[in-house]
């Protein structure tokens, strides 16, 4: 029986650019998130808390309340200057934004008054949460830069890392080292055929991992994004700002398990795993996990010293403190109501993501730049 599936023109256009030469995973991945008008970033039909995506964010406003706790302690230490410039990166349509913003001007109404915040999203769907327009204190850029040197207090992202496009690999043995794994074409239907290296920057890369234990066959993604990222960010910041990046992932140790056979790619449509990554590209999420030591060895590289690497539930138990504290002297042992309800729920559900959900803090350190 033959298949006449329909491609859709987003699929035709991938397959065209793939008859002139095979794309690697990684051109395969910025054009199924990125492309202007299909990427799936670009074009997610349902932005909001029910977006396809989940994230912390999606969790409900507790995450960016917390947030906004955490950016008035950084405030005060940093002695409550007139301004203090927040910057988000990949923050897609502002929901965080607007919950911290939110949050800030209802609890911290001198920290309201410093408040710049700024936010680099390439999305066209960028700051469209409508409880934004009830505020000034922001503006949108939609690359770093367009950000002016030395102008960040601190910078955070919300699983901007993972969505990163990383190249593909397979180790064929010692014999024949690392391939990498190309989107090509077997009769109308987008497939995987190993080729050559793609750049001597990521042969450089897989020389860093330990191979001694892999069986030909084994299969891992490598993010060569980090480093020019940080390298375009990390001047942009002023000298002792922090970078606070929450992200799902390990460091090399675990990540390049050999029992971790397929690596950490995932491909995501309606909240469900799909199981095939070049299923219906522009309409389904593509994410790997964070190598978080070598975003570590890259941001030392750009002059960013690591202050701490934890699970996201630390951090965040840590940040909510005061405000359970407030929240019990409030309801001084009456049974909490349906907003102190919601914000337990949307806590627990916060701390209970699991060990891969970590928040690296990192200082800038403009002398060892
Ligand atoms: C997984 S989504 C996370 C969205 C949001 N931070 C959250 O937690 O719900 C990744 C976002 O990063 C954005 N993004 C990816 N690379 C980017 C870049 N280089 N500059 C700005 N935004 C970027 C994407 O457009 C997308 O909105």
């Amino acid at each position: 029986m033959s298949h006449t599936r329909q491609l859709s023109p987003f699929e035709r256009e991938i397959q065209r650019s793939i008859l002139t030469r095979p794309l690697t995973f990684k051109e395969y991945m910025a054009l199924a998130l990125y492309h202007p008008q299909w990427g799936y970033y670009t074009a997610q039909k349902a932005p909001g808390r029910n977006a396809d995506f989940f994230t912390s964010v999606s969790v409900g406003s507790c995450f960016g309340e917390l947030l906004a706790h955490y950016m008035h302690g950084i405030w005060q230490e940093a002695g409550s200057p007139e301004t203090f410039t927040a910057l988000e990166q990949g923050g897609h349509i502002g929901m965080l934004a607007a919950d911290v913003i939110s949050s800030i001007y209802a609890n911290f109404p001198a920290f309201s008054k410093a408040i710049r915040f700024l936010a680099v999203e390439r999305s066209a769907l960028a700051m469209t949460d409508p409880r934004l327009t009830e505020y000034s204190c922001w503006s949108l850029a939609h690359d770093l830069q367009d950000i002016p040197q030395e102008s960040v207090d601190l910078f955070f992202a919300n699983e901007l890392i993972d969505a990163f496009p990383v190249h593909r690999v397979i180790w064929q043995g010692p014999e024949h080292g690392w391939a990498e794994l190309h989107v090509s074409l077997q009769e109308d239907v987008l497939t995987f055929a190993e080729g050559q290296l793609s750049s001597s920057i990521l042969a450089d890369r897989l020389t860093d991992i330990d191979v001694s234990n892999f069986e030909p066959g084994y299969i891992t993604e490598i993010n060569l994004e980090i480093a020019p990222w940080l390298a375009s960010l990390s001047p942009r910041l002023k000298h002792n700002a922090i970078m606070l990046v929450f992200d799902y992932g390990m460091p090399d140790s675990t990540y390049y398990l050999p029992s971790r056979r397929e690596g950490t790619l995932q491909s995501y449509q309606n909240h469900q795993r799909s199981g095939n990554l070049l299923a219906n590209p522009g309409e389904q999420d593509l994410t790997a996990h964070v190598d978080f030591t070598h975003l570590q060895v890259e941001a030392e590289l750009a002059g960013l010293n690591s202050r701490r690497l934890e699970e996201q539930s630390r951090f965040l138990t840590r940040l909510a403190h005061n405000p359970l504290k407030a929240m019990e002297d409030r309801l001084q042992g009456t049974a909490p109501d349906k907003k102190s309800l919601s914000w337990i729920r949307q806590f627990q559900q916060l701390t209970s993501m699991g060990p891969n959900f970590k928040v690296m803090e990192l200082l800038r350190n403009v002398g060892s730049a």
